[in-house]
This record gives structure tokens, sequence and C-alpha cells, in this order.
């Protein structure tokens, strides 16, 4: 017998990136984790949830191709496959964030079914059968938007920023994760923390490494991301930093988070992917 974990039966396909804290690398990493799982073959959709948009202008879409995006989806006013725009990297779309999505929040309160609108929209396309990986980017509050979005998910992937109040942060996100869990979504999960902008010459960031991964274990990933200016000169460029500089160390690093989470995938990890089946 060997002590490999079994295999989930059906590995989780839509991902939302989510941590109510701003700016810890989640719109980044959703840009540069579906690149690098589209060059390998994976076909993935990159749901911009976000009212900045910031996925979207990363990823170069113009505003011309917004007219219709993840607000008219949401709301019912155009079916989701009607949003998804082609980017210029091979395998990977896009479902943009126009200007309309600031008012979501708050028109959402009303409508019925306000924390399905996006599982929905997802089902109503038959989103699972066309894509291999959905990444869903959300913005920095637990607002309806972010609701909608770890109702639509299998899992969460967790970016977080090495500095003082990471935990608590995160903490924050684990309660809102196991609450959703008891009611909306049963099978949701945090499948993995992802460890941003990390500086090894920071001491106070290789302390917070250490208390994430001694409180996390396995769900926090192996690959850590490097602070690398050539992640933060890319979406200026409107490209994905892979595309903008192969070689540099944050797309090094993205390549191997994605090679990480097809294996974790492949084998059930963490354990609670196993459980959430
Ligand atoms: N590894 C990195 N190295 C250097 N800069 C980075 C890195 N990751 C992200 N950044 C920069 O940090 C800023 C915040 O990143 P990002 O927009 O991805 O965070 P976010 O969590 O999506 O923010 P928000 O909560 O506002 O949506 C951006 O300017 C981005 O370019
Ligand atoms: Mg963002």
């Amino acid at each position: 017998m060997s002590d490999a974990p079994a295999v989930p039966p059906t590995p989780p396909r839509i991902y939302a990136l989510a941590n109510q804290k701003g700016g810890v690398g989640k719109t980044t990493t959703a840009i540069n984790l579906a690149t690098a799982l589209a060059a390998v073959g994976q076909k993935v959709l990159l749901i911009d949830l976000d009212p900045q948009g910031n996925a979207s202008t990363g990823l170069g879409v113009g505003a011309a191709e917004r007219k219709t995006g993840t607000y008219e989806a949401l709301l019912g006013l155009a079916p989701l496959a009607e949003a998804i725009v082609e980017t210029r990297i091979p395998h990977l779309f896009v479902a943009p964030a126009n200007v309309n999505l600031a008012g979501a929040e708050l028109e959402l309160i009303d409508i019925e079914r306000r924390e399905f609108r996006l599982k929905d929209a997802l089902d109503a396309s038959d989103a699972r059968a066309r894509w291999d990986v959905i990444l869903i980017d959300c913005p920095p509050s637990l607002g309806l938007l972010t609701l909608n979005a770890l109702v639509a998910a299998d899992a969460v992937l967790a970016p977080l920023q090495c500095e003082f109040f990471a935990l608590e942060g995160i903490g924050h996100l684990v309660r809102t994760v196991d609450r959703i869990k008891r009611g909306l979504n049963p099978g949701l999960h945090i499948a993995g923390i992802i460890l941003t902008m990390m500086d090894r010459r920071n001491n106070l960031a290789v302390q917070v490494e250490k208390d994430v991964r001694a409180h996390f274990g396995e769900v926090a990933f192996g690959t850590t991301i490097p602070r690398n200016v050539r992640i933060s000169e890319a979406p200026s460029h409107g490209l994905p930093v892979l595309v903008y500089d192969k070689d540099c160390s944050g797309s090094q690093a993205y390549i191997l988070l994605a090679g990480e989470l097809l294996r974790r995938r492949r084998l059930g990890i963490p354990a609670s992917e196993r459980a959430a089946q």
C-alpha cells in the first residue's frame, strides 16, 4: 500500500483569488498564474470581479472590449459568454470588468439570488465544461462581489503579503470561508495560500513566512513569489510579466506556482481538498 493521498475525483476547477486586504497580489497572481497555466495548454478563463478592472487592464483589454463585462453578466443583462474576450495569450480568455461594476455592490442587494448571480451565470454558460481552470479576481473587501466569487468557486487561493497583521487578515478570510461552507457553498475550502512580494532580506517577512507555514502547513504553497520590479512594470504595458520578461525571477516563480498548483490538483493537496469532495 502506498501512502500517496487518494486523488480527488474532481479537482477544483473554479478558484477565487481572495483576500480582503488590499494590495497583496491578488490581481498580479490572477494574471500571471492564468498566463502560466495557459502556457502549458490549459484553457483558462480569468473573471475580473473587481471594479478597479486591474486584471482586464493588465491583460491589455481596452475599453472598447469591455462594453459587456462581468457587471452585465451578474445583473442578468447579458450572458457571461457574451462578455468573454480573447487575450493575446493563446488559451487565455477574460471576462472583463467595466465601470458599471462599481455600482454592483449596491445594486445586487435587492436582486433575487444575490449571492448566486455569478454561479448562475457560470452554470448557464456551461463554463465548467468549456474551461480547464477559471480564476476569479476579487476586490479587496468581503462584500457581495467577493461573496459571489466564493459561492461560485470550488476553492480559494489566498495571496498573502509577508508583513505585520498578515495573519490576522487571513484569519478573517478563513472565518468567512467557514461561514460560507456551512451555508451557501458546502464544498468551499482554501486550496492554497500564496506568499507574495517576498523579500528574504527582510527579517519580519521571513518570520511571517515561518508563522504562516507553522500555522497552515501544506495549505501554504511551497513556491513563494519574490518582490520583483519587472512584475510591477508589466501591467502598464498591458502584458503579463511572463510575456514582458519571461526570464525575470517573478516570471520564473509564477511558472513554478502553476506547476505546483497542477501537481496539487492531481494529488489532492491540501487534505481539505479531499475532504471537500
Ligand atoms: N511580486 C511582486 N513584486 C513587486 N511588485 C508587486 C508584486 N506583486 C504585486 N506587485 C505590485 O503591488 C501592487 C499590488 O498588487 P496587486 O494589484 O496584484 O494586489 P491586489 O491584491 O490585487 O490589490 P487590490 O486589493 O487593490 O485589488 C501592484 O502595483 C503590483 O504591481
Ligand atoms: Mg486587485
